[in-house]
């Protein structure tokens, strides 16, 4: 008996879940099952977007063949070869002869490597669209998330992301198919980052680039491979990809992971853990010959110091501590503090070999205090590994001296006790009339700025306002570091180029003042942005919240001046007359603009490792000419 869920009035969802499959991808556990996501769309044309794994075709088939109800099948979408989506593709090709396959010329290889088939594919290339009737669909090229020849399909007609592998989580569906069906950031956000962290976790680039490309669509609702479709709170799963993409850690605290063979690593990593959590830092231990990897490796994505306490064993790191240490350096781990403690009844070696491979990692600030323990701890040594807690209390921004002190949520545990509330609608909070700003800081010589859209006054006596800062952005930490901050207030002739430059690139890896040539600053030393904005207001923290995402810092107002008699940019007139809308029909031609600059490259493809000879940005800056 088929089993299907409409996603749309013509878009039905037609996959299967697995509840029997013991390690997805042969490595990873799904206790909780998985689905794999077919969506069937029913428009002029019909079209299929992926198919399923093997194991549960039999219900695929029933289900496609219900939500056709007699129609023919014109269309076979492959946006990922991986055989969980495409292993019952002989199947489809009998079942459905006249269908007509649409891929990449990536895809068209491997569908001959797993299958011998020399398909006359329909071949699409980046911004390439198919109208089927009333829907347009846009191909979005996505390589190496998860795989080369991944790509997704934007649906310009029903504002649907149809995203692959991306946005996707472990787990069956349980009768839901929405995210706003189940309490997904209870349940579901540790399977969708063990997910992420552990299928793209190495791809960071790749999934920043991709998510670069989607900026500017106008995205209502994403249909992932695997997991649940989004069609409220898209900001909840995004913000998150935003993070683990860039590898900055969401929460700060300590992930202890230890292998112990006879429970002595154990009791040092235990007794750490004690000493953190006495200095109010969050802790959480795994004991990696216990715990699989894909569950430490996620872990390892969520929080900021990471610690490793192992024994030695065959002059080495203990087994299940060296598979994970190098799992991890292959996810491209980056950005933690990390502290490592060893142990060896006659020749602890463990220590060394752990920060030796993690050295090899990005931005990892691993600790000289360290502890090496010859077969037990001894009370001598406490003080040695109270002196590595220390050390990683130190990288906590609060309450160290000239920092700023970061209070509790204070609302956060409180529950909505006024019965069932409705569902949050994201278009009720566009409609606040927010402005946009450019939000700049500086450390030491250092000056950064990124776009926000939340500065409101509290009180005019004294003149103080708020600011709520993304915890990825480099401004944050800036803000967080030196308390001050300035921002400039966007005016309604700002270009969409402003906002390109100041939100869609972090400061940690470009300098955003690079090519300016004035050097506006306020008493505070910070700089101002002097054009396309009418007023500059300088503060001062006085008081800083955890929101989780978010920091939410409030400063005094030390100086505030206006630039000019433009009005200022509301969220909603940035979105009808700044945003680019998306466009109904792609012109091909041949050649890739910078999005930074607006120089234009010609040829195609264009090489991997071009870069912009105007503004020095890499090939992942172009588009395609439109
Ligand atoms: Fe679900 Fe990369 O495949």
């Amino acid at each position: 008996m088929h089993f299907t869920r409409k996603v749309t009035d013509d878009l039905i969802w037609v996959g299967a879940n697995d509840r029997r499959l013991a390690m997805f991808e042969g490595v990873y556990s799904v206790p909780g099952g998985v689905s794999y996501n077919s969506y069937l769309l029913l428009d002029e044309k019909t079209v299929l977007f992926d198919a399923v794994d093997k194991a549960v075709s039999h219900r695929f088939f029933e289900n496609v063949a219900f939500a056709l109800d007699g129609r023919q099948l014109d269309y076979f979408i492959i946006h990922h070869m991986e055989p969980d989506h495409t292993a019952v593709l002989n199947e489809l090709l009998l079942r459905y002869p006249e269908v007509k396959i649409v891929c990449n010329a990536k895809t068209q290889t491997m569908i001959k490597q797993f299958f011998d088939l020399d398909i006359d594919a329909e071949i699409v290339k980046e911004n390439d669209t198919l109208n089927t009737g009333r829907h347009l669909l846009q191909f979005i090229m996505a390589p190496m998330v998860h795989w080369p020849e991944v790509m997704m399909t934007y649906d310009s007609t029903d504002k649907i992301l149809f995203s692959a592998d991306g946005f996707g989580t472990f787990g069956a569906l349980n009768g839901a198919i929405f995210a706003d069906e189940v309490d997904f950031n209870a349940d579901y956000m540790n399977e969708a980052r063990r997910y992420y962290a552990n299928i793209v976790g190495k791809y960071g680039t790749q999934v920043q680039a991709v998510l670069n490309k989607t900026i500017a669509l106008d995205i209502e609702k994403i249909c992932p491979l695997h997991g649940f479709v989004w069609r409220k709170n898209l900001s909840d799963i995004i913000s998150k990809y935003v993070l683990w993409s860039t590898y900055q850690p969401e929460e700060n605290g300590v992930m202890i992971a230890y292998a112990s063979v006879y429970g002595n690593t154990e009791n040092a990593a235990e007794i750490l853990a004690g000493m953190l959590r006495s200095k109010g830092i969050k802790t959480v231990m795994f004991d990696v010959s216990v715990t699989p990897a894909s569950e430490v490796i996620a872990s390892a994505f969520k929080w900021s110091h990471l610690v490793f306490a192992s024994t030695t064993y065959n002059a080495g790191i203990f087994v299940s501590m060296e598979d994970l240490v190098n799992d991890l350096v292959a996810h491209n781990i980056q950005n933690r503090t990390v502290a490592v403690i060893e142990n060896g009844s006659w020749a602890a070696t463990s220590g060394g070999l752990i920060r030796g491979k993690l050295e090899k990692c990005k931005n990892i600030n691993i600790l000289e205090q360290t502890v090496s323990i010859k077969s037990g701890l001894k009370p001598s040594q406490l003080a040695d590994l109270e002196a590595v807690a220390d050390a990683i209390a130190a990288g906590f921004p609060e309450p160290a001296a000239g920092a700023i002190p970061i209070s509790a949520n204070p609302t956060a545990s409180e529950e909505n006790k006024n019965g069932t509330a409705a569902p949050i609608d994201n278009g009720a909070i566009y409609k606040l009339s927010y402005g946009l700003f450019i939000l700049t800081a500086r450390d030491g010589e250092k000056d950064n700025g990124c776009i926000i859209n939340t500065a409101i006054q509290i009180t005019s006596k004294p003149p103080r306002i708020s600011i709520a800062a993304i915890k990825a952005n480099y401004t944050h930490d800036m803000i967080k570091k030196t308390g001050e901050f300035n921002i400039s207030i966007l005016s309604t002739d700002a270009p969409f180029s402003v906002f390109e430059h100041f939100g869609f690139h972090s400061g940690r890896d470009t300098d955003k003042f690079e090519n300016c040539t004035s050097d506006d600053r306020t008493a505070n030393g910070i700089k101002y942005i002097p054009k396309y904005t009418n007023s500059v207001i300088s503060g001062k923290v006085v008081d800083a919240y955890d929101y989780g995402t978010h920091t939410l810092f409030v400063a005094d107002i030390t100086e505030a001046f206006v630039l000019s008699n433009e009005s200022s940019v509301t969220y909603q007139y940035y979105f009808d007359n700044i945003k680019p809308k998306p466009k109904p029909q792609i012109e091909k031609k041949k050649g890739f603009v910078c999005k930074i600059c607006g120089y234009v490259y010609e040829g195609d493809p264009l090489p991997d490792d071009f870069i912009c000879p105007i503004c020095k940005h890499g090939a992942i800056d172009f588009e395609p000419v439109k």
